[in-house]
């Protein structure tokens, strides 16, 4: 049975309270920092503001990432991994950061989603990747080849993963899908390993973590989504392994 731990605030406070290398494996989903008049997005068939919310409107954007990643990598486990999704309004900056603070950059994984929402203007390509660093401190870290040779039929897994978005289980604008999250913790983690998220919105990556039998800790500033994430967390149940694989590979046979 996993443990749980979920905090309301923000973690530039409660990172500073975990100890050293006590943690197997970080997902990082940051603000992106893309709401604001210059990005432009589709919302009912009309072309509006990207505002994901006030979270999403981070002055001095570069050192706020400079303060949460030094702590992530004080309280990763030198053979952990770190996981940072972004596009490309903050990829460049945590792509610098891991680089300046010595981290080992182990892959980017580029996240396609096949069904992207359509552009209105025509100036630019349609975006519909996201982009994931994964980095760790040394190079022996902990990366379970074998199963992600089997989650993709038999195969070397590639750093391109195909993957849709799926329909949004909770008001949150930024919710990852559960198969992208299932993906990262079946490879960079263990049974009863540790999986810490700093910013939880609506607590897939706890889900996750908690169907896959990993203890969690997330921390989300906002009440309403940490209360999103306390319900949707609660009303999971482990489903590790047999369901799991049980459940892929019906998927296969379907295909
Ligand atoms: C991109 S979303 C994460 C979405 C999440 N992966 C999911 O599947 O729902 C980022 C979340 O971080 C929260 N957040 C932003 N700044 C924060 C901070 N300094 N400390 C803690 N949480 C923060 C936001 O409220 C938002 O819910």
């Amino acid at each position: 049975m996993s443990t749980i731990n979920l905090k309301k605030g923000n973690s530039l406070d409660l990172l500073p309270l975990l100890g050293n290398e006590s943690v197997n494996l970080i997902f990082a989903d940051p603000p992106y920092n893309l709401s604001g008049e210059n990005n432009l997005t589709v919302k009912n068939g009309k072309m509006v503001t990207c505002d994901k919310g006030e979270w999403d409107k981070i002055e001095n954007f570069h050192e706020f990432n400079e303060k949460w990643l030094k702590e992530c990598i004080r309280i990763l486990k030198n053979d952990g991994t770190l996981w940072i999704s972004g596009t490309l309004h903050n990829h460049p900056s945590i792509g610098f950061l891991l680089k300046k603070l010595n981290l080992w950059i182990i892959n980017d994984v580029i996240w396609f989603k096949p069904n992207a929402a359509p552009l209105l203007s025509q100036n630019r390509f349609v975006p519909s990747t996201e982009l994931i660093w994964v980095a760790s401190k040394s190079k022996k870290y902990y990366f379970d080849y074998q199963t992600a040779k089997k989650l993709n039929y038999g195969k070397q897994m590639r750093n391109l993963w195909e993957m849709t978005s799926e329909k949004h289980k909770t008001i949150h604008p930024a919710e990852k899908p559960e198969k992208l999250l299932e993906r990262i913790l079946l490879i960079g983690t263990k049974e009863n390993d540790l999986v810490l998220d700093p910013f939880l919105g609506s607590g897939t990556t706890g889900v996750v973590a908690k169907k896959l039998n990993r203890n969690f800790i997330g921390f989300e500033i906002d009440e309403t989504y940490l209360e999103i994430a306390k319900k949707r967390i609660s009303e999971t149940q482990p489903d590790y392994p047999m369901n799991f694989f049980y459940t892929f590979e019906q998927t296969k046979l379907n295909c």
